[in-house]
C-alpha cells in the first residue's frame, strides 16, 4: 500500500473515552471548542516563530501570520485555516489519534460520571481539538507542515466515532486548516456576529491576528455583483491582537484578564488573584501571575511539566518553563517576558542563568506577598487556595530557606481549639498563655487520632491550645519549622520537660506520686524490659490511664512509620511509657499480687498506648489474648 492510498486508523483507546465523556458533560459549554482551535492555531504560530528564528526559510516568504475563520452556510461548514507550523503525516497520527499527556489514565479513572464535577475535570484536563466533535458531526483537517512540499500534505478526517482516516493531499499553503462539517441544530456558529462574540469573549488579547470576510452591506454587494464581480473579498481582523500583558493596566479589564488565565493555563475556572508586573531598568521584563481557584486534578503528578510560559521581546520560546518558579509554588500559571535574554535560550541554558535566577527570586516574592495580602484583604478567598495548595505551599518550608519567614506566615492550622485550617502562627502566638514559651504542636496521621491523643490531656485541661498537624507533609514541615517569631515549636508527643506547664501545687503532687509509685514502676520496667526506654509518672495524662513518649531527639512515632512504609531501615527509638496516677486502673495495679495479672496488665498498657497513636502492634494476637484473659 502506498502512503497516498486512504488509510483507516483507531483511535487510541483513552481518545475514545474522552470524546464520549466531553460531548456529553460539556454540551453546555460548547462554545468552547473556538477558544480551543484558536489556541491551537495561536500555539501553531508561535511556535513557527520560533523555528523560523534558526530557519528564516520556513516562512516561505510569508510571515504576516494569521488565522482565517470564515463559514458556508449552505453546507454547513465552519472552517479555520491558519498559516502556522502545520502538521506531518507522522505528527497528525500523533496528535490527532493519541493523547500524550502523562496522567490521562489516571484522569479517566478519576471522573465520577457526574456531569457538572466531570465537566470541570475534563476542564482541567484540557480538552483540547477534540472538542470540536460537540458540534461537529464530521472534521475535516488538511495540513501541511512548514518546510515540506505541497505534496507532502495530509488530510485527516474523522466523525469521532472510533476511527479517523488519513490520506496524502497537495496543499499549496503551509499550515491547518480546521474543517467543523456542523450538526444538525449548531447553525448558531455560522452566525458571524455570533462567531465575533466568542472571540472576543475568549481570545481578544491572543496575538495572532484572527480575521473573518467583512459583512457587506447590501448597497455594497449590490455594487459588488454590477461592478466586479470578480473583486476579491475583504478580510477584517476581529480580535485585538496584542499581547495582554504588553498593555498597560488601566487598559486592561477584570474580564481580560480571565479570560486571558484560561488561555494560557487551559483552566474553566476563573483565577483566584493575578498580579501584573513590568519590572524596568538593568533587566526588563514582564510577569503576569495568577493563583488558579481550585488544585488540578494531577498536582502531585512529580513528572508532569508545570512553569511559566517564556517570551522573550513578545516571543513566544516554551511551555513550562519551570526555572522561574521554586517547585513549591508549581501551581502558579502565567507568562513571563524578557527583554534581556537571548530568543535561542534553550531550558539547559536555563538552568545556569543569573538573569533566569533573579526573576525567580522576584516571581517568588511577588507571589508570597500576593498570598500575604489576600489572607489579610479576603480571608475566604485565602482559605479556598490555602484548601486547595497548602500543603504544595508547605514543601517551601523545607527548600527555600530565603523565604521561610514569610512562608511561616502563610501557613494556617487546625488546634485543639479550631478543627478548620484557618489558625495562622502569629493566630496562635497572639492567644497563648503568660506563661507559655513555647509553640505546642502533635502530629498523626488523620485529624482525629490527632484530636484523640492522650498527649493533649494536660493542655487540654490548662486551656493551652497545640497544633494538630495530620497531613503527610507536616512532619517534614516541622523537621524544618523549628521556631516562630522567637518561640520554638515543641512537640506534646515528644519527651520535652512540659513541667513548665503545671502550677507549683501540680510540682508537689508529682514529687509525692513519684514515690508513692516507685516499686510499681521498677516491677513494671523489669516486665516490659526492652520494649520501652523508661517508665515514669504522667504530668500530661488527666483522663487515659497511659501513653508513650518519644525521646526529644529521636523520629515522631508518624514519621519512623512513613520511613519503614517507603521501605527505609529506621533507627528504632524506645517509647517512654507514661502512668496516669489518678486512673484507677493505675492506682489498683499498685495493689495487685498476681504475677501474671500484673504482666498481662503491664504489657496491656503498652499496647493499648501504642493503638491509641495510630501505631501497629508488633504481636496484635498476643494483645488480643492477653485482653480476653482479662475480660474473663
Ligand atoms: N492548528 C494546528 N496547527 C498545528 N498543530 C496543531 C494544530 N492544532 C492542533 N495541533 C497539534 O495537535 C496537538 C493536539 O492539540 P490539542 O488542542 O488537543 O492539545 P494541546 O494543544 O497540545 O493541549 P491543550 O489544548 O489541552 O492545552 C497539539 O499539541 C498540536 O501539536
Ligand atoms: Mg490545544
Amino acid at each position: 500500500m502506498t502512503v497516498a492510498e486512504k488509510q483507516t486508523l483507531g483511535f487510541q483507546a483513552e481518545v475514545n473515552q474522552l470524546l464520549h465523556l466531553m460531548i456529553h458533560s460539556l454540551y453546555s459549554n460548547k462554545e468552547i471548542f473556538i477558544r480551543e482551535l484558536i489556541s491551537n492555531a495561536s500555539d501553531a504560530a508561535d511556535k513557527l516563530r520560533f523555528k523560523a528564528l534558526e530557519n528564516s526559510a520556513l516562512y516561505e516568504g510569508d510571515s504576516d501570520l494569521l488565522l482565517k475563520i470564515e463559514v458556508d452556510k449552505a453546507k454547513r461548514l465552519l472552517i479555520l485555516s491558519d498559516n502556522g507550523i502545520g502538521m506531518s503525516r507522522e505528527e497528525v497520527i500523533d496528535n490527532l489519534g493519541t493523547i500524550a499527556k502523562s496522567g490521562t489514565k489516571e484522569f479517566l479513572a478519576s471522573l465520577t460520571g457526574e456531569k457538572a464535577k466531570d465537566s470541570q475535570l475534563i476542564g482541567q484536563f484540557g480538552v483540547g481539538f477534540y472538542s470540536a466533535f460537540i458540534v461537529a458531526e464530521k472534521i475535516t483537517v488538511n495540513t501541511r507542515a512548514a518546510g515540506l512540499s505541497a505534496d507532502e500534505a495530509v488530510r485527516w478526517e474523522s466523525t469521532g466515532n472510533g476511527q479517523y482516516t488519513i490520506e496524502k493531499i497537495n496543499k499549496t499553503t503551509r499550515g491547518t486548516e480546521i474543517i467543523l462539517h456542523l450538526k444538525e441544530g449548531e447553525e448558531e456558529f455560522l452566525e458571524s456576529w455570533q462567531l465575533r462574540n466568542t472571540i472576543l469573549k475568549y481570545s481578544d488579547h491572543i496575538t495572532l491576528p484572527i480575521n473573518m470576510k467583512k459583512e457587506l452591506t447590501v448597497s455594497e454587494s449590490d455594487k459588488k455583483k454590477d461592478d466586479k464581480p470578480e473583486q476579491k473579498e475583504i478580510w477584517e481582523k476581529v480580535n485585538n491582537a496584542t499581547a495582554l500583558w504588553t498593555l498597560p493596566k488601566n487598559q486592561i479589564t477584570e474580564e481580560d484578564y480571565k479570560a486571558f488565565y484560561k488561555h494560557v493555563a487551559h483552566d474553566f475556572q476563573d483565577p483566584l488573584v493575578w498580579s501584573h508586573n513590568k519590572v524596568e531598568g538593568k533587566q526588563e521584563y514582564t510577569t503576569l501571575l495568577y493563583i488558579p481557584s481550585q488544585a488540578p486534578f494531577d498536582l502531585w503528578n512529580h513528572e508532569k511539566p508545570r512553569g511559566l510560559k517564556l517570551y522573550v521581546n513578545r516571543v513566544f520560546i516554551m511551555d513550562d518553563a519551570e526555572q522561574f518558579l521554586p517547585r513549591y509554588l508549581r501551581f502558579i500559571k502565567g507568562i513571563v517576558d524578557s527583554n534581556n535574554l537571548p530568543l535561542n535560550i534553550s531550558r539547559e541554558i536555563l538552568q545556569n542563568n543569573k538573569s533566569v535566577d533573579n526573576i525567580r527570586s522576584a516571581v517568588t516574592k511577588r507571589i508570597l506577598e500576593l498570598l500575604s495580602n489576600l489572607s489579610k484583604e479576603k480571608p475566604e478567598q485565602y482559605k479556598q487556595f490555602w484548601n486547595a495548595f497548602g500543603n504544595v505551599l508547605k514543601e517551601g518550608l523545607a527548600e527555600d530557606f530565603n523565604n521561610r519567614e514569610a512562608l511561616s506566615k502563610l501557613l494556617r492550622f487546625s488546634t485543639t481549639n479550631c478543627a478548620e485550617q484557618t489558625i495562622s502562627l502569629e493566630n496562635y502566638v497572639q492567644r497563648m498563655k503568660p506563661n507559655q514559651e513555647k509553640v505546642y504542636y502533635i502530629t498523626a496521621e488523620n485529624y482525629f487520632a490527632a484530636n484523640n491523643s492522650p498527649h493533649l490531656e494536660i493542655f487540654r485541661e490548662k486551656e493551652i491550645e497545640v497544633l494538630l498537624l495530620y497531613d503527610r507533609i507536616d512532619e517534614w514541615l516541622v523537621a524544618h519549622l523549628t521556631e516562630f517569631n522567637g518561640k520554638s515549636l515543641q512537640s506534646v508527643a515528644k519527651d520535652a520537660d512540659i513541667s513548665g506547664i503545671a502550677d507549683e501545687k501540680g510540682k508537689e503532687t508529682q514529687k509525692k506520686n513519684e514515690d508513692e509509685f516507685k516499686s510499681l514502676l521498677t516491677q513494671m520496667k523489669e516486665i516490659l524490659g526492652d520494649k520501652v526506654k523508661e517508665i515514669r509518672i504522667s504530668q500530661r495524662l488527666t483522663s487515659s490511664p497511659a501513653c508513650i513518649i518519644n525521646e526529644q531527639n529521636a523520629l515522631s512515632a508518624p514519621m519512623q512509620r512513613i520511613l519503614q512504609a517507603t521501605g527505609q531501615s529506621v533507627p528504632l527509638s524506645k517509647p517512654i511509657l507514661e502512668l496516669n496516677p489518678e486512673h484507677r486502673l493505675v492506682q489498683r495495679l499498685k495493689e495487685e499480687q498476681d504475677d501474671t495479672r500484673l504482666a498481662d496488665w503491664t504489657h496491656l498498657l503498652l499496647e493499648e498506648s501504642i493503638l491509641a497513636e495510630g501505631g501497629h502492634l508488633e504481636d496484635p494476637a498476643a494483645f488480643v489474648k492477653r485482653l480476653n484473659s482479662l475480660l474473663n
